[in-house]
């Protein structure tokens, strides 16, 4: 079984990015689980606070998930043609601590909606400095950007565009593929 640590990187009830990962969550092959996980209760990074307390606790939930997982798939929005803050801000608590070393060598897939027309390519692509820092192993042979996502989701978020769906089953199936290969 390859479990794969699934992150949105969008708080908002009806994200178009949570949807995504939802449907990511479905299409998985037989024999692979994306796990879901939370940012919602990470707080912002503080080193007085860490220094302080220590990790915070959902925190420390985030390492234990990625420690434990086989891959990361990370469904970012862009914002300000860059990462919205809310996700760096996760993952940077989650490099912190022994939670580095879980980064080390992890496969990790980008992908992402929005609603305009270029679908989080530059959001995807400030990511990529940030895995080479945390020595990540990248799957850059699929690609996923959805744009227009307005019309390819419904009001609670979910997708329903099938083409979109075909083709997030082939990017995970090839990004599971790549993590057992
Ligand atoms: C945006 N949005 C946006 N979209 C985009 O494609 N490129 C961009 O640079 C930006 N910039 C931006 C800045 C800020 C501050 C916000 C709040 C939004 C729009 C964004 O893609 C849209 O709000 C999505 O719906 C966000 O993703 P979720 O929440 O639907 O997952």
């Amino acid at each position: 079984m390859t479990t794969i640590l699934g992150l949105s990187g969008s708080l908002r009830r009806a994200s178009f990015n949570a949807g995504l990962l939802r449907a990511a969550v479905e299409v998985a092959p037989e024999g692979v689980t994306i796990a879901p996980g939370s940012i919602r209760d990470v707080p912002l990074y503080d080193a007085d606070l860490e220094a302080a307390e220590g990790l915070p606790p959902a925190v420390r939930t985030l390492q234990r998930q990625l420690r434990e997982a086989d891959g990361l798939l990370l469904v970012t929005p862009e914002y300000n043609n860059g990462i919205p803050g809310v996700f760096k801000n996760a993952i940077d608590w989650m490099s912190r601590g022994p939670g580095l070393k879980a980064f080390v060598g992890k496969p990790v897939a980008l992908l992402g909606a929005s609603p305009g027309g270029f679908g989080t390519v530059l959001a995807q692509n400030g990511w990529l400095p940030v895995l080479r820092t945390l020595r990540t192993r990248p799957w850059l042979e699929g690609r996923m950007l959805v744009s227009r996502a307005g019309s390819h989701f419904d009001a609670d978020g979910d997708l329903t565009d099938e083409e979109t769906r075909k083709a997030l089953t082939e990017f995970v199936a090839g990004f599971a593929e790549s993590i057992t290969a």
